[in-house]
């Protein structure tokens, strides 16, 4: 909304966060009722960028609803989505609970390149969500949101329906999302801020193309895996000892965890019916080598993977120059996106010419 009417525009950045424990699986997707418990690292430079307003320029309204949605990939020219798109869905959905109902004129980028395992749509959902209500709201930092009825876990609960992973990235540092006994009682908190313990992730960027088997597609196989219900089973141990080397910021402990559990992830996947297989060849290459590496040479550094070809490199922030430069030398073919643990989203204003 205008203040004084001056129209206003809002710049929601949201980052991308980085599972330690995963969230595969839903129980109810309709209500995105996790199947378990997860537990993120929120990141830094990789963050979706969007702008939000309300549109006052009749001329631009699009034949459905009024809203516009420019999207930009990484470094190229913004372009309308349009048809069935899962931001698109979101904003339609947004606006029907919220009972929202001006128009929104919405850009939005990434830092990174999206669908390939660098949770984009957490970001990305996490960014539409914010700014969006900002400017439907008119509120013009998360405090003043935080007084409309939408502070942090409100905003994380309703970027959830857009996408489960975006409830993760409101909060700065490592964030729990626990599923609950029932679909109300899920709730996402903070477990440390990013000043307990700054970690490194390099990003790895086997390829860049988008994946084939979107996230969402991906959960719904989860059920057909004879190992999906063991998994599940055993992930409060697992919460646990994530928890413990967390607390003690202890990097050899958290490492053989978050890598056990990613492949634990990825069996799931593979043994799925139809079975996915996110890695590719050159994924497999890096984690052998990464391996060998730790093995024969004490390289401080572990891996952890998401729904997608690329491989996070997790290791303590005083070693990032260090791993990064082993890894080009190993991969000189392979960009990598160096993050590290963040601080969770900001908002920013300015008054329209
Ligand atoms: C492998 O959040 O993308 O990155 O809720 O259907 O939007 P939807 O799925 P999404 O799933 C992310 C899965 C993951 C693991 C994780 O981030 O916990």
């Amino acid at each position: 909304m205008a203040h004084n009417d001056q129209p206003l525009e809002f710049t929601a950045e949201v980052p991308s966060n980085i599972a330690l424990v995963k969230y595969w699986g839903k129980r109810d997707p309709e209500r995105q009722w996790p199947a378990n418990d997860s537990l993120s690292m929120t990141l830094n430079a990789a963050r979706t960028i969007t702008t939000a307003r309300l549109h006052h320029d009749a001329k631009e309204k699009d034949k459905d609803n009024g809203d516009v949605l420019l999207r930009a990939d990484m470094g190229g020219e913004l372009q309308p989505v349009t048809g069935n798109d899962k931001a698109l869905r979101h904003l339609a959905y947004l606006r029907r609970e919220l009972k929202m109902p001006a128009a929104l004129h919405i850009s939005t980028k990434n830092t990174f390149p999206s669908g390939c395992g660098i949770a984009s749509s957490a970001s990305g959902l996490g960014a539409l969500t914010l700014a969006a209500i900002s400017a439907w709201t008119g509120a013009r930092s998360l405090t003043e949101l935080a007084a409309s009825g939408f502070d942090l876990p409100r905003l994380a609960e309703l970027a959830r329906l857009g996408s489960g992973s975006a409830c993760r990235s409101f909060f700065g540092g490592y964030c729990l999302w626990t599923a609950g006994a029932e679909p109300e009682s899920q709730s996402v908190m903070q477990v440390y801020d990013q000043d307990h313990w700054p970690l490194a992730d390099l990003i790895v960027i086997v390829s860049p193309e988008t994946k084939s088997v979107s996230s969402s597609a991906g959960h719904l196989t989860t059920a057909s895996s004879p190992l999906f219900k063991p998994r599940v089973a055993g992930i409060p141990a697992r919460m646990r000892r994530v928890r413990a080397a967390l607390a003690a910021r202890d990097l050899d402990a958290l490492g053989v965890e978050i890598e056990a559990e990613a492949l634990d992830m990825h069996a799931v996947m593979m043994t799925a019916t139809p079975s996915l297989r996110y890695l590719l060849d050159g994924s497999v290459d890096f984690l052998s080598w990464l391996r060998k590496e730790r093995e024969e040479t004490g390289l401080p550094a572990y891996f952890t993977i998401d729904a997608g070809p690329n491989i996070h490199v997790i290791c303590d922030l005083k070693d990032t120059a260090k791993v990064s430069a082993r890894i080009n030398a190993a991969f000189p073919h392979m960009a990598i996106i160096a993050d590290r643990t963040g601080a969770g989203p900001t908002l920013t204003w300015r008054p329209l010419p």
